[in-house]
């Protein structure tokens, strides 16, 4: 069985072709952050319109690429939501058209699901059940994953996701958009003893995270030190405040992901989501579940970020699973993992 997957939900356009015996035959994806870079972050309407620019000739490229014409197609899975509404709306209509056009199912799955079940693509697969740590641009999530669609909320950001920090930390260090990498790559050169940052919402119970003092944090430290640090240190103090607030959010993600496994007996922790590309966390989570006698599983770093190759093989787990969408669709913008069923 085949399944075509479309991700349109933010600034990325992805497509991939999921093979059920052979696994992922190829995905592309199309970023837009040149056409978003200057404005700082992403503009919705400039979204939608570079979606339906690149939609149909990047699927046309895939099908040549591995190989397959429509008819191999047994069914197309597009991300329904969470998201931008215009971008999601542009997937939605293409994919329900084309399955309409191929005559097979046309499956909305949802964006967050698509991320939580990327490392199943990879070798070795993590097997059911599992605590699964979503880290993104707009979620920071632990979950317990008890099978596909059955998905327990455990804790999640009380204010902005672990990669919204990120983003706005590093627009404060001058990084550009989106800054995750750039400001993870500055960490490097950073100084570890020189700053430290809190660790919010570790010193009470409960898996929540709360992110938003850590960019106010790097902002006031910034502001102090800028006025005693000549131009030529500039660039080191950069780096030491780089290096403290990746600090903070890998131990303040680790210590919740221990919680996490001790509370619920797990021993395995799946990652996903474009922070977990990070290599210290990345790192850390490894030696903490080494520590705890389980494993640590997460998705090739392309697959991180969004991409289709997830969603189609979400499409593919949930047309298994039985899910049959009818010929009404619908985008749901705002939409909880919780809400999910098993299919049907
Ligand atoms: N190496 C890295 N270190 C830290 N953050 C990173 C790294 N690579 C990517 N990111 C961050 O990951 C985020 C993008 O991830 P992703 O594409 O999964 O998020 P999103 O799709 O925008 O959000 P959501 O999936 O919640 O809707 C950005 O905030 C980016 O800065
Ligand atoms: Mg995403």
């Amino acid at each position: 069985m085949r399944v075509l997957g479309i991700e349109t939900s933010c600034d990325e356009t992805g497509v991939a072709v999921y093979d059920s015996r052979h696994g992922l035959l190829g995905h592309t994806v199309y970023s837009q952050i040149p056409l978003h870079s200057g404005f700082g972050g992403v503009v919705p309407e400039l979204a939608s319109r570079d979606h339906v620019r690149k939609l149909a000739p990047m699927v046309d490229a895939l099908l040549t690429e591995v190989q397959s014409t429509a008819r191999d197609i047994d069914a197309v899975a597009y991300t329904a939501g969470p998201g931008l509404a215009g971008a999601l709306l542009v997937g939605a209509a293409f994919a329900r058209s084309l399955a309409w056009a191929w005559d097979v199912p046309a499956l909305g799955i949802h964006h967050m699901e698509g991320h939580l079940l990327a490392p199943m693509l990879e070798d070795p697969a993590p097997t059911f059940p599992f605590v699964a740590l979503l880290v993104s641009g707009g979620h920071t999530q632990l979950v317990q994953v008890a099978d596909v669609g059955a998905y327990e909320l455990l804790g999640e950001s009380v204010d902005d996701a672990a990669g919204e920090a990120f983003d706005k930390t590093a627009k404060l260090l001058g990084l550009g958009y989106p800054g995750g990498p750039a400001l993870a790559a500055l960490s490097r050169h950073g100084d570890p003893a020189r700053f430290r940052f809190p660790r919010p919402m570790t010193g009470r119970p409960g898996l929540d995270f709360s992110f938003s003092g850590l960019k106010t944090f790097a902002l006031t430290t910034l502001q102090q030190q800028s006025e005693q640090t000549p131009p030529s240190q500039r660039e080191k103090l950069h780096a030491d405040i780089a290096r403290a607030f990746e600090d903070a959010v890998v131990d303040t993600l680790a210590i919740k992901c221990r919680r996490a496994i001790e509370q619920t007996g797990s021993r395995a922790l799946v990652m996903s989501g474009g922070v977990s590309a990070n290599q210290a966390l990345r790192a850390r989570v490894d030696g903490l579940m080494q520590e705890l006698g389980g494993r640590a599983y997460y998705p090739r770093a392309e697959l991180c970020t969004d991409n289709g190759a997830m969603i189609a093989y979400a499409g593919w787990q949930r047309l298994r699973a039985g899910q049959h969408d009818d010929l009404r669709f619908d985008i749901q913008p705002r939409w909880s993992l919780q809400e999910l069923g098993s299919g049907g």
